[in-house]
């Protein structure tokens, strides 16, 4: 069974296979309207989702799918102490495909054992949310192509998962990465590893002037405050990463600016106009990719 839990396991192939598809469908949504009309898709979210779960649900419904779904742990029976292993193994029975996104890393992995139905994975605690890198690499594609480019990702590096997805999949790519965050919130070992593996150079700094006139794409995140142990930790981190329409003026005129959203203050207003923003477009690509997405994964199950 074809599962997506992790962005290392998507080759340069099977990245560009499904931007490809995402294209067609964003060129011809008709054509793919009825494709999946027996198919119900399970949104299981253990924490909060406005983009992955919208997103999923209108690219269900526009593949012509239905899609049901768990609510919140509070409203579910996961109150009652229903396990991870028993919930989905029920929800099996219900669906097609299960998108599942959880506050414990590794949640997708377990869940995959339990299942004969595709897991997707929607963001597991720390550590991966590959259906958003797909939806970033579509963005960059679109704006830059994806090679011979110079991407910094800046921010909570450490419990940032889109980050881990994102930096793991950009080195099947002509990428440098660069990596500016406060040294707290680096990038974690098991991510250092994944990258010294894949023969990616990992250019750390504290300071994006250091950078920032080389890059063509600058991904900003938000400090994940919920994923901090202590709370004082996030509040000594903070804010020290901001950035505003004067930050940028050392930027290429053709800068990208990219963010997988929510924002908190990490990026001001007045980014919104320059030119360089691209983070509404991002979060709509979520409907074309995430049907190009569910179209693949789904093509081997009818
Ligand atoms: N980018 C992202 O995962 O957003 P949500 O938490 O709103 O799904």
């Amino acid at each position: 069974q074809d599962h997506l839990i992790t962005a290392t396991q998507l080759s340069r192939d099977d990245i560009e296979a499904v931007l490809d598809r995402a294209r067609r469908i964003a060129a011809d949504p008709a054509a793919f309207a009825d494709r999946h009309a027996e198919t119900v898709l399970a949104l299981c979210f253990f924490e909060p989702s406005t983009r992955t779960k919208m997103s999923f649900d209108t690219a269900a419904k526009r593949l012509g799918a239905d899609t049901i779904d768990m609510g919140t742990v509070e409203s579910s029976s996961v109150t009652k102490g229903e396990s991870l292993a028993d919930t989905v193994r029920v929800i099996e029975g219900y669906a097609d495909a299960i998108v599942l996104r959880h506050p414990s890393e590794g949640a997708a992995t377990l869940a995959a054992e339990f299942v004969d139905v595709p897991v997707i994975n929607a963001g597991d605690g720390a550590g991966q949310h590959p259906s958003q890198t797909l939806l970033d690499l579509y963005t960059v594609r679109e704006n830059h192509g994806l090679d011979g480019l110079t991407v910094g990702i800046m921010g909570d590096l450490k419990y940032g998962r889109t980050v881990h997805s994102l930096a793991a999949a950009l080195t099947n790519f002509d990428v440098n990465q660069h990596f500016i965050s406060p040294d707290s919130l680096r990038l974690p070992r098991s991510v250092r590893f994944d990258l010294h593996e894949a023969g990616a150079q990992l250019r750390e700094h504290t300071d994006l002037e250091d950078v920032l006139p080389e890059l063509d794409v600058l991904y900003v995140t938000r400090i994940q405050k919920e994923r901090f142990p202590d709370e004082n930790e996030y509040h000594r981190v903070a804010g020290q990463y901001r950035i505003d329409a004067g930050t940028l003026a050392d930027a290429r005129e053709d800068l990208i600016v990219m963010h997988p959203l929510p924002r908190v203050d990490e990026i001001a207003a007045d980014v919104d106009t320059s030119g360089h923003a691209r983070y509404f477009e991002q979060a709509h690509n979520g409907v074309p990719v995430r049907m190009a997405l569910l179209d693949t994964l789904l093509e081997g199950t009818q």
